[in-house]
This record gives C-alpha cells, sequence and structure tokens, in this order.
C-alpha cells in the first residue's frame, strides 16, 4: 500500500516548524506531494524526495507566501499558515477557492490562528496574518464542527506558543494523529491525539527528525472495492485494518469476506454485493473520500442501497456519470438511493475530481464493453500509477492520451 496522501501533506508543512533537514518515509509519488514540494521550496524549504523518502531542509526560510498559481491547484497547501505564523510570526496565503462540490470554507483554520493572538485581515485574495509581538499564546480553541484541516493547522501553530493550548472537538482521523505523532517525535509536546480533546504545551524549539508515514486507508478501500467490484480475490499487503472499522463492517456486510492476517489483508468477493445502508462521518465514522468508490458497488449490488452524505452534502458530481453507465441512483438531501442493477455498460464519462475518479473507474472494471473515463488527471492527485497496480491484479485497463481540441 503507498503512504497516505493525506498524512503526508501536513506533516511536509509542519516541516517548516524544524530547524534543519527532515525527512518523512513512505510518501507517495502524486501530484499534490509535488505541489506541497513546490510550496515548500517557494517558501525556502527545498528538498527533493528520492525512492519514497521525502527529505526537506527548513533551517532558513526566505519568504512567508504561498502564492495563488500553487494553492489554487491544491487546497491543502493552506496547511502551510500554521507552521509560517508560529515561526516566522507572519504569514501570507492565497485563500482557497471552492472545488467541485461547492464552497470549502477556511474559517475555523482563521478563527483558531485569531484565538491563538494572531491579527488575520484579507487582502486582494490572501490570507493576511501576524502574530502578536513575543509569538503565539495558547489557548482554548472549541471547533463547532469537527474539521481534518483547521484541527490540523492549529496543532502546528500551537506547538510553538506559549503556553498551554486546549483543542475541543478536535479531528480524530489517523491522519492528524500521525502528524502529532510527528511533531512529538521531533521534540513537541501533544496529548490526547486520537481523542476529540487536544492538549498541546508549547515548546521554544522543535529538532529534525526521521519519520515512517501510515498506509493510505482510502487507497486501501479503493482496492479492496477493485476486488469486490470484479468478484475478485486479492491479497493487500501493508494497510492497516485498524483504520479501516466501519469500512470493514460494510465490506463485510455487502458480502465480501476480508480476513486480517499478520501482514495483509485477504479479500474474497460474493458472487453478487449484497446492498447496505451508509451514512458519511468523521473518523471512526464512515469516511467521505470512500463514499464515491460504495456507490460503484451499490450500482451493481443486489437490492436497494443509500449513501447520506454529510460532510459534503454536494459531493454527488459522479452521479451523473454512473447514471449514464446504466445505474439507477436517485439523489435527494443528500441522499444517495441506489436499486442495483445487474450490469452497467460502457460509456464516455468525465471525472471531476478525486475520488469521483475512482468511483468512474471501478464502474468501468465491471461495465459491458469499454469505458472511457475522461480528465483522469484527477486522479493521479491521489493514487499512484493506479492502472499499472490494477493491470499488475487482472484489470483491463490503460491509459491513453486523447489530443486536447
Ligand atoms: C480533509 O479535507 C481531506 N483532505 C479530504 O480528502 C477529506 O474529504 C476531508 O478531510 C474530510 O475527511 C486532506 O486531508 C488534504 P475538513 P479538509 O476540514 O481538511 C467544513 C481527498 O479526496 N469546514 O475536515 O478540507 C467543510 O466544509 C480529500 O483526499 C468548515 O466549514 O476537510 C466540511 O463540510 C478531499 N470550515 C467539513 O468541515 C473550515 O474552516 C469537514 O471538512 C473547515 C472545514
Amino acid at each position: 500500500m503507498g503512504g497516505a496522501k493525506n498524512a503526508a501533506l501536513p506533516m511536509m508543512a509542519a516541516a517548516l516548524l524544524i530547524p534543519g533537514r527532515s525527512i518523512i518515509h513512505n510518501v507517495p509519488h502524486l501530484r499534490d506531494v509535488v505541489t506541497m514540494q513546490r510550496v515548500l521550496a517557494q517558501l525556502g524549504a527545498r528538498g527533493g524526495y528520492p525512492n519514497h523518502s521525502f527529505e526537506v531542509d527548513a533551517t532558513e526560510l526566505t519568504q512567508v507566501e504561498a502564492p495563488w498559481d500553487l494553492v489554487r491547484t491544491m487546497r491543502a497547501s493552506i496547511y502551510v499558515l500554521g507552521p509560517l505564523l508560529a515561526r516566522m510570526g507572519r504569514a501570507r496565503v492565497s485563500l482557497p477557492g471552492g472545488c467541485a462540490w461547492g464552497p470549502r470554507p477556511v474559517d475555523l483554520h482563521l478563527r483558531g490562528m485569531e484565538l491563538l493572538g494572531a491579527k488575520i485581515s484579507l487582502d486582494h485574495g490572501y490570507i493576511v496574518a501576524e502574530a502578536p509581538p513575543g509569538g503565539l499564546r495558547g489557548t482554548h480553541i472549541g471547533f463547532d464542527i469537527s474539521s481534518v484541516g483547521a484541527t490540523g493547522n492549529v496543532l502546528m501553530a500551537a506547538v510553538l506558543a506559549r503556553g498551554t493550548t486546549v483543542i475541543e472537538n478536535a479531528s480524530r482521523e489517523p491522519e492528524i494523529v500521525t502528524l502529532a505523532e510527528f511533531l512529538n517525535a521531533a521534540g513537541a509536546s501533544i496529548h490526547g491525539h486520537g481523542t476529540n480533546k487536544i492538549t498541546v504545551e508549547g515548546v521554544r524549539e522543535l529538532h529534525p527528525v526521521e519519520f515512517d508515514n501510515i498506509p493510505d486507508r482510502i487507497e486501501a478501500g479503493t482496492f479492496i472495492a477493485a476486488a469486490a467490484i470484479t468478484k475478485g480475490r486479492v491479497n493487500l499487503v501493508g494497510a492497516r485494518p485498524d483504520h479501516l472499522g466501519v469500512v470493514f463492517d460494510h465490506f463485510r456486510e455487502m458480502g465480501v469476506d476480508l480476513t486480517v492476517e499478520a501482514q495483509s489483508i485477504q479479500v474474497i468477493a460474493p458472487e453478487r454485493l449484497q446492498a447496505t445502508r451508509i451514512v458519511t462521518a468523521p473518523y471512526p465514522g464512515f469516511p467521505t473520500d470512500l463514499q464515491a468508490a460504495f456507490l460503484a458497488l451499490l450500482s451493481v449490488a443486489e437490492g436497494s442501497g443509500s449513501i447520506s452524505e454529510t460532510i459534503y452534502p454536494d459531493r454527488f458530481t459522479h452521479v451523473p456519470e454512473l447514471v449514464r453507465m446504466g445505474a439507477d441512483i436517485v439523489l435527494s438531501d443528500h441522499v444517495a438511493t441506489v436499486r442495483g442493477m445487474s450490469k452497467l455498460s460502457g460509456a464516455h464519462v468525465t471525472s471531476t475530481d478525486l475520488r469521483a475518479s475512482s468511483a468512474l473507474v471501478l464502474a468501468g472494471l465491471v461495465a459491458e464493453g469499454e469505458t472511457l473515463v475522461h480528465r483522469v488527471y484527477h486522479i493521479d492527485r491521489g493514487y499512484e500509477r493506479i492502472e499499472e497496480r490494477l493491470r499488475g491484479v487482472g484489470a483491463d485497463i490503460e491509459r491513453i492520451d486523447i489530443p486536447g481540441p
């Protein structure tokens, strides 16, 4: 299994807090990782990543600006806000725009920085943040919504703040736990990560660190779904079953046989998947990033199932494309109700974002005839060489270049 994209990105930003050379192992070769590397280089933190190990030296930061042309390609660039404020006392970060499924505000990130004492303003599309004299001050921060990004950003800012910060209703995602473990390995003092109450004792300085990233649970879920939808059998090596609790429950409910062994997960699909009902939620609830993949599974399952999307209510841009392939999906009030079909048919479909494209590829694996997934570059943001790895387990899939208009 590849390393977790959504843990690698905040850890790369966190390296900005560390004067010296840090190494993060098991970093996937993905477009988003390259974008974060470019953002860091822009700030003066140079590094490379040979063989899935990202090495960066942030001894001397020369800039505090994360420019529009990089941030617009990847919202996670906002993760440099906290580290820059904490380490440099100021930051200028382009305000991320919306995405395919609507607005994605960063108000919780900004409110967290303000509670830590920063002055925040907006200037020509840029967030301008100034720490008070003497630096950020520890405080109590309660989030109205459990946000992965805001928890990560505030955590990184609080690490060098004076005094204690308590984050309530914090994100419990494994990616945030890994970020906290990375920072603690660099000399931070964080407790309670993995629960919804995290306490950070500010320290004066961090030190260089070498750290192993976790495997990507969303990628693992996607590959299990590929085996499930094709009535296949695979052995998944290197995944963390403990990060996939509720996901495993739904796979098993659909009839997928999952056996956890020492180093691997054995996956045996049933002759026909059974429908299930899913509600997405913050971890340890069902991950919204696997919603699209499970919608593809439900499209060919026996019976009627449903998925309620509570994190991004409008994250259903893949539905019309699945319907073009013959799926029976009705959307109402952020719930997709699916009547499983015995077969789908291949078609030209267009992906709108990373996880939507994975669902279209899954549907294409079982559809009759050929499916052409356009704008597949989205998938490269989160899956490394997906077509090669699927071909490696028997899929008939290839990437073709279609000349532009
Ligand atoms: C992270 O995004 C992931 N991205 C997303 O994965 C994932 O879908 C999401 O968490 C939820 O699990 C990365 O880790 C890089 P949030 P993030 O802040 O941090 C609202 C993928 O496919 N909110 O937990 O942006 C927000 O609108 C990506 O790999 C505010 O209102 O998600 C949403 O409804 C896509 N104000 C909810 O909170 C804020 O300031 C959860 O968002 C922040 C968030």
